[in-house]
């Protein structure tokens, strides 16, 4: 089917709070290793379905993840520890939007709160025929807002300098698997 041009159809605008999702996670048995510390996968979809939700709220479309960037763990999370995951949309572009995810966990018998991981994902919004379509442009109001805003062009750079660079890598490794 032929793209339509619905990646050009003009943007309205969109304050970035418009995108916030406040997301609750209670860490149970089924969602820990052998130490009964949260796996690292698990939050990576907890990670993953709030930045989506923010995603869809922005755009009102549905969305894709086009990428993940780097995630690290700053500490462990513990059966019975409650996760609270805050995701916004930081920046729109065409198609994609860059979604930060601040990621804490809460003791509950305490109230203590820690900062586990912050996450920065991409995402696609698609129309009816699956292909990407513009998205609103997001308006940044607060101070923080502004710096994650302008934050996350230095990260599109980078990332989009990085996919050019699997993208030569794989026309490298057809080329050699042609030759082999
Ligand atoms: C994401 C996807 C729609 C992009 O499609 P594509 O044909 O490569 O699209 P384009 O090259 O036209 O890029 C579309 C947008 O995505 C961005 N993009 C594509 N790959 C990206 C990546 N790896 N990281 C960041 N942005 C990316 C482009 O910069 C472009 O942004 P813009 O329109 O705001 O300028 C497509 O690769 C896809 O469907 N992937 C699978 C998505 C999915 O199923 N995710 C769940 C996990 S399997």
């Amino acid at each position: 089917m032929p793209n339509t041009a619905s990646k050009d159809r003009p943007r309205s605008a969109k304050p970035a709070c418009a995108s916030a999702v406040d997301m609750i996670e209670l860490v149970l048995p089924n969602d820990t290793n052998q130490l009964g510390n949260l796996l690292g996968g698990r939050l990576m979809h907890w990670v993953d379905i709030a930045a989506a939700l923010s995603a869809q709220r922005h755009s009102n479309r549905i969305s894709v993840t086009a990428s993940m960037d780097e995630m690290s763990f700053l500490g462990p999370v513990k059966l019975g520890q409650v996760v609270h995951l805050r995701a916004c949309v930081n920046h729109a572009f065409r198609t994609s939007m860059e979604v930060g995810v601040h990621v804490d966990v809460e003791d509950f018998k305490t109230g203590d709160t820690r900062h586990v991981s912050t996450a920065y994902l991409t995402f696609v919004a698609l129309d009816e025929f699956g292909h990407g379509i513009a998205v609103p442009e997001v308006i940044p109001e607060s101070e923080d807002e502004k710096r994650r805003y302008e934050a996350a062009n230095a990260r599109r750079e980078q990332r989009l300098r990085r996919r050019e660079e699997f993208a030569e890598l794989e026309r490298l490794r057809q080329e050699r698997a042609k030759q082999a």
